[in-house]
C-alpha cells in the first residue's frame, strides 16, 4: 500500500520536523565530501516551504561514541552551512538537539525559516528508540515527515518512536522516500524482464538473504569483488592469499547449489602480489589464483562478459563492487560494469554506499534510472525485510 506523502498535508503555517539522511561522507577536517543525500532531500524541503511551513531537520551523522571531544567531528555545522548553500536560505543551527537552544530556535521559526538540529545521535535516547526522548523531539514540531531512506532499517527514536508522537493526518513520507520506495517495489514486484543482479563485495556472509530473496526473480546473477573467492574455494578451487570467509564455506556452496546456472562467476582475475601499492598485477585465466597471489578484481574476460549480460538485461541491479576499486590498477572492472550499465537501455538501479560512490567517480551516476542513496536500507530492502520506520506512517 502505498504511504502518506507530505502531499496530504496540509501544511500552510505548520512546523514540520523533517527526519532527513543527512549521514553524509566527510574529509578529515570535517567538511562534507560528498552532498548527494543532502541535494536528494530537496525536493522534499523545498515543497514544505513553498507551501507555508518551517522547518526542524533532524539527522545523525556517523556513530557518535558519547565522549563530546571524540565526538566533535559529528557535529553538523557543516552539514547545515553545506544545506544553506544549496537552499539559498538561512539555516539556524542550534547547538543541541532538544535543549534550550533547539527549543528557543524552534519558537522563533516562521514560516519559510530553517533550523537545523544538533546530531540526534548525541542523544543516548535516539539509538534506544526511547519514548521520553521522542517526546522533547516532537514537541519542537506539530508535524513529521520521514524524508530518511538511508536510516530506514533502524529503530531509532527519530524514526519510529517520534512519529509515534503524532496524530495520523500529522506524519507522512517526503519524496525522496516515496521514489526510493516505488523503484524498490518495481524491483522486488514486476521488474522489467530479464532482470540481472550484480553483486561484489567483500562477503558472502552479508549477501546471502539478499541472494536468496534475487534468486527466483532474476535471469542472471553476477559474482565480483572478494565474495569470488569464497565462491571458489567453495568450488574446491585454490584462492592464494585472497580473502576468504573460511566459516561460511559450507553457506556459499549451499547458495551455489541453490543458484546453478544463474549464478555466474567471473572467468579470469586481476590478481595482485601483495596489498601495497607497488605489488606486481597479472590477469589469471581459470577458475584458480595461483598460490601466493591475492585476487583484487574481476578480468578483461569477465568485464566483457558481464558487459554482455548487461546490454541484453531488462532491468539491472547493482549492489557492491567489482573489485578494490579505490586504488587505480583494480578500478577496471567496477568501471567497466559501471560504463555498461550506463550504455544500456534496461532499468538501471545501484545501491549502497560505495557502489553509488563508484558510479559517481565514473561520471555516470547520472545515466541510471536510479541511484539509492541507502546503504543497508537498500540492502535489507532487497532482502525483503520491512521497516518499522515505515509501518508507523499510514497507508494512503
Ligand atoms: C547509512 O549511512 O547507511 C545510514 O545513514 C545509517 O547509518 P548507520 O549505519 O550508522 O545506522
Amino acid at each position: 500500500m502505498p504511504k502518506q506523502t507530505i502531499r496530504d498535508l496540509e501544511l500552510s503555517g505548520h512546523r514540520v520536523l523533517v527526519r532527513v539522511d543527512f549521514n553524509v561522507p566527510q574529509t578529515k577536517d570535517g567538511a562534507v565530501s560528498d552532498d548527494r543525500r543532502i541535494r536528494a532531500a530537496l525536493p522534499t524541503l523545498n515543497y514544505a516551504l513553498e507551501h507555508g511551513a518551517s522547518l526542524v531537520l533532524v539527522s545523525h551523522l556517523g556513530r557518535p561514541t558519547g565522549d563530546p571531544e571524540a565526538d566533535k567531528p559529528f557535529r553538523m555545522d557543516p552539514v547545515a552551512a553545506r544545506l544553506a548553500e544549496l537552499i539559498g536560505r538561512p539555516v539556524r543551527k542550534a547547538n543541541d538537539t532538544v535543549g534550550p537552544d533547539a527549543q528557543a530556535a524552534c519558537a522563533a521559526l516562521l514560516p519559510g525559516g530553517i533550523v537545523m538540529l544538533e546530531n540526534v545521535r548525541f542523544n543516548k535516547g535516539e539509538k534506544k528508540n526511547d519514548p521520553a526522548f521522542a517526546k522533547q523531539l516532537a514537541v519542537l514540531a506539530d508535524t513529521y515527515v520521514n524524508d530518511a531512506f538511508g536510516t530506514s532499517h533502524r529503530d531509532e527514536a527519530s524514526m519510529v518512536a517520534v512519529p509515534e508522537c503524532y496524530g495520523p493526518d500529522r506524519r507522512a513520507i517526503g519524496f525522496l522516500v516515496e521514489k526510493e520506495l516505488k523503484i524498490l517495489e518495481t524491483l522486488l514486484g514486476s521488474p522489467k524482464p530479464p532482470m540481472v543482479a550484480v553483486m561484489g563485495g567483500a562477503k558472502v556472509s552479508d549477501k546471502i538473504l539478499l541472494i536468496k530473496n534475487l534468486l527466483p526473480k532474476v535471469e542472471k546473477l553476477l559474482i565480483g569483488g572478494a565474495m569470488t573467492y569464497t565462491f571458489l574455494k567453495a568450488q574446491g578451487h585454490s584462492t592464494g592469499n585472497s580473502r576468504v570467509e573460511n566459516d561460511r564455506l559450507t553457506e556459499a556452496k549451499e547458495l551455489l547449489e541453490l543458484a546453478g546456472p544463474k549464478l555466474v562467476l567471473p572467468p579470469d582475475h586481476l590478481v595482485g602480489s601483495s596489498l601495497g601499492p607497488d605489488a606486481e598485477t597479472k590477469v589469471v585465466t581459470g577458475p584458480d589464483i595461483p598460490e601466493g597471489w591475492i585476487g583484487f578484481d574481476i578480468g578483461p574476460a569477465a568485464a566483457v562478459a558481464y558487459g554482455e549480460v548487461i546490454k541484453t538485461a531488462g532491468t539491472v541491479v547493482w549492489n557492491g563492487p567489482m573489485g578494490k576499486f579505490e586504488d587505480a590498477p583494480y578500478r577496471k572492472g567496477t568501471e567497466s560494469v559501471a560504463h555498461a550499465m550506463a550504455a544500456s537501455s534496461a532499468v538501471t538501479v545501484v545501491g549502497g554506499g560505495e557502489t553509488a560512490e563508484a558510479v559517481e567517480q565514473f561520471g555516470v551516476a547520472d545515466k541510471m534510472s536510479h541511484v539509492s542513496t541507502g546503504g543497508g536500507a537498500f540492502l535489507e530492502s532487497l532482502e525483503g525485510k520491512t521497516f518499522n520506520s515505515l509501518k508507523v506512517i499510514p497507508d494512503r
